[in-house]
């Protein structure tokens, strides 16, 4: 019986052995984990803190292992920055998974990532690399490789995936690569069901190989330089859940059997060159959005989209479409926006589309509809946009529409309508624009209009409102008194008797005084006129007296004036606060002209005739200047005015007069007279200040 302790002895040595093997990978695997995180830094995570020498690896956050080898390396979106090094981590020969994605990771990636055969999944997405992508033809074990919106440049090694046959998902888009045609390497991933090329210098055309990628759920080819026709062979690819072609150069019509695609819940092939009709698309009862803007499509919007049971977007604006858009349109699901705006749509406006209370937009411009707005949209309280602009429409505006609380802008211009803008406006309390010129809208603006506090432009004219402008008006100055931007506001008003721009330039200004018993920001606005005009400076100060008074303001009063022609002025009488203004800087500041991005049709504020600048001004005395400005031609400081002298002391020294203390400074009825002989006919802005005088601006 000799033997027992013979085998015990040889198991335990085994053992120990095997320990000790253990033992020493594990040490190694220890120091390649401790050379990553000297690696890379990271500020706002903790995911390094269990990563010390007495911890064991496999305990490490983000580590995992399977018998003892490390089979993942998880450090996604933990803030890290700094470089990978390949060369350790590519040592460990069992790492499965590489996740590194979303985070702040610079440099290049070395080629010793070909040394990661193992490797499954790669996920390398979302960080700030440079360089090229090295040759990735060893990781043919590959199944999930990310490395989409990285910083990568050069070419990509299109040849290493050839080898990648389980390839599941391959994410490259939104990398400056140098431009490539369709990677044929990619025609053999058969199993591929995620394909995400948007935005990295694809050219040429979409080979007929792509039917293929049966597999595929997503297919996006967006933001590249693809042309030709979209290929028959894409309506092999059944499983399509995604299919996403906008700002490419895709020319013709959709191919037969397009409509096999009947799982598709997402197309997009916006911004191309697309003709032909959208009947291929009446089988595709999934979607839940379809954009198709800026194309030729042509012919009748399908009866069939109608019955969609999951649309939430529907954007196709700026195509040729004609015809009704179908009565029950949107009135399934959620719907949030549609946008058909120019083509040639006739027929009324569809009634149910906020018929589950969420839709936000409503962009109907530019087409023939007709009929009433729908009674519907009265209590749609989730609208934003209401724009049906330039169409046959006529009636009353429903009520409630004009009081919608969230909504932002309502453009009803260049339509029939008729009625009056009712009392209920007042809810308005996001309303910003108010476009309904070119209508038939009658009646007075009603005095609520002053509790439209967001309120920036609003053009009435062309309608056969009557009355006055309400008082209340001036209120709208408490707008901004939060905010430390200057705006505008424009009011366009034409009642056949008088048109009028109104422009309040609200600006705000921080009190000299600092802590003064006013309060930090004394906000002051101006109103002007911009009109050709004639008048005397007698008839403004004259009309500048309570019976006239329309607007109240933090640094002045606003009066209505009736010249001698019978034109109507807005004047705005300014306090003078601080006439010695002359070291208040001015800048330009861009007002209003953020793009609305290329998903909308809707237009910006230039668009809108509205200057995309605005002059900021602190006070009367820095408006002066401008106008100033505006009328000689000159800029504010120039040499010719001497050392430390400006604008203002040269016009007077032109007018031989002296000195710079306003008491010495001429009337500004000079002033008048001088620009009046200047630029006759380009008198159109009025200031009034406290000493009455009144100054010009050219436009
Ligand atoms: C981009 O990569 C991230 C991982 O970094 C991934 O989650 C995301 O799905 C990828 N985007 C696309 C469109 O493939
Ligand atoms: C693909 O793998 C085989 C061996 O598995 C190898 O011989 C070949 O060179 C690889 N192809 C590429 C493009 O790397
Ligand atoms: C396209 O990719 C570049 C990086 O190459 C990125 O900066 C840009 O934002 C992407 N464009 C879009 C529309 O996402
Ligand atoms: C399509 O797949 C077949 C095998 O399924 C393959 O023989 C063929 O080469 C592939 N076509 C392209 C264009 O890669
Ligand atoms: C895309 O089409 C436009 C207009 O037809 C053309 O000017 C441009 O060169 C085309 N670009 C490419 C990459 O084909
Ligand atoms: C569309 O699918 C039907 C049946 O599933 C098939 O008969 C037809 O050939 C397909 N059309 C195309 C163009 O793939
Ligand atoms: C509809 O479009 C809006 C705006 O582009 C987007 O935020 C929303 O996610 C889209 N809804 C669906 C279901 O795609
Ligand atoms: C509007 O009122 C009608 C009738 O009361 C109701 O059926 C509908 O759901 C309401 N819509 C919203 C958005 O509240
Ligand atoms: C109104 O629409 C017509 C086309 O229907 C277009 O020619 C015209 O320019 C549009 N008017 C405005 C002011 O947008
Ligand atoms: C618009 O439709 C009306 C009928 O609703 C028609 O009288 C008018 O001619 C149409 N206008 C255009 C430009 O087609």
């Amino acid at each position: 019986m000799s033997a027992r302790p013979t085998f015990h002895l040889t198991l335990l040595s085994l053992l120990s052995l095997l320990l000790c093997f253990l033992y020493l990978a594990t040490a190694d695997d220890l120091q390649i984990l401790l050379t990553i995180k000297s690696a890379l830094q990271n500020t706002n995570s903790n995911i390094f803190n269990s990563w010390e020498p007495n911890n064991p690896p496999c305990n490490f956050a983000g580590i995992t292992c399977s018998q003892g080898s490390i089979t993942s390396i998880d450090l996604s979106n933990q803030y890290l920055s700094g470089s990978i090094p390949f060369n350790s981590i590519c040592q460990l020969n069992s790492l499965e998974t590489l996740s590194l994605g979303q985070n702040h990771l610079h440099g290049p990636i070395t080629e010793d990532i070909a040394n990661c055969v193992r490797l499954q999944y790669l996920d390398l997405g979302n960080n700030f690399f440079s360089g090229s992508v090295p040759d990735l033809s060893p990781l043919s074990n590959l199944k999930y490789l990310y490395m989409n919106n990285s910083g990568f440049s050069g070419n990509f090694p299109w040849n290493s995936l050839s080898n990648m046959t389980g390839l599941l998902v391959l994410s490259l888009g939104d990398n400056p690569f140098e431009r490539a045609l369709f990677p044929n390497s990619i025609l053999g991933l058969t199993q591929l069901n995620w394909l995400y090329l948007t935005n990295c210098s694809i050219e040429g055309e979409i080979p007929r190989g792509i039917g293929n990628l049966t597999e595929l759920i997503n297919l996006e080819l967006s933001d590249s330089f693809i042309s030709g026709e979209i290929p028959q062979e894409i309506s092999r690819l059944k499983k399509l859940w995604q299919l996403e072609l906008y700002n490419n150069n895709l020319t013709g019509k959709f191919p037969s059997g397009f409509g096999n695609l009947t799982n598709l819940e997402n197309f997009d092939a916006s911004m191309n060159y697309l003709n032909g009709d959208l009947s291929e698309l009446r089988s595709l009862t999934q979607l839940v959005t379809l954009q198709l803007f800026y194309n030729e499509f042509s012919g009748e919007i399908p009866a069939e989209f109608g019955e969609f049971r999951k649309l939430v977007n529907f954007s196709v604006y700026d195509n040729k479409l004609t015809g009704p858009l179908p009565e029950l349109i949107g009135s399934w699901a959620e719907f949030d926006y549609i946008d058909v705006s120019e083509n040639f749509l006739t027929g009324r406006i569809p009634p149910e589309m906020c018929k589950r209370g969420t839709m936000r937009k409503l962009l109907m411009l530019q087409n023939n509809f007709s009929g009433e707005i729908p009674a519907t949209y009265s209590n749609c309280t989730s609208l934003t946009r209401f724009r049906v602009s330039n169409n046959s429409l006529s009636g009353v505006i429903p009520s409630g529409i004009w009081g919608l609380p969230n909504l932002g802008f309502i453009d009803l211009a260049l339509n029939q309508f008729e009625g009056s803008i009712t009392p209920d406006i007042g809810n308005a309390k996001s309303l910003s624009q108010i476009m309904v010129a070119d209508n038939r809208f009658s009646g007075d603006l009603p005095p609520e209009i002053s509790k439209v506090t967001e309120l920036i432009a609003i053009d009435l004219s062309n309608n056969q409102f009557s009355g006055d402008i309400p008082a209340t008006i001036g209120e709208l100055k408490q707008l901004y008194s939060q905010s430390s931007l200057t705006e505008q506001q424009f009011i366009w008003a034409n009642t056949q008797q008088y048109r009028l721009l109104l422009s309040f330039v609200l600006h705000l200004k921080k009190s000299s005084k600092g802590d003064g018993d006013r309060s930090l920001k004394e906000e002051s606005w101006d109103v002007k006129s911009f009109q050709v005009l004639s008048f005397t400076e007698d008839e403004i100060i004259d009309s500048i007296k309570q019976d006239n008074l329309i607007g109240k303001g933090g640094s002045g009063n606003v009066y209505k004036v009736v010249v001698a022609n019978g034109k109507e002025l807005a004047v705005k009488h300014i306090w003078n606060s601080d006439s010695d203004g002359r070291k208040k800087s001015r800048s330009t500041t861009p007002m209003l002209a953020k793009s609305t991005g290329r998903k909308s049709s809707e237009f910006d504020a230039e668009s809108m005739g509205i200057p995309n600048k605005v002059t900021e001004k602190s006070d009367v005395y820095s408006f002066g200047v401008v106008l100033m400005e505006l009328v000689t031609g000159k800029r504010p400081i120039e040499p010719e005015y001497g050392e430390n002298k400006d604008i203002v002391s040269w016009v007077p020294s032109k007018l031989k007069t002296k000195g710079k203390l306003p008491a010495l400074r001429p009337t500004m009825r000079s002033v008048v007279q001088m620009l009046e002989a200047a630029e006759p006919c380009k008198l159109v802005g009025i200031i009034i200040s406290k000493d009455g005088g009144s100054k010009k601006e050219e436009i």
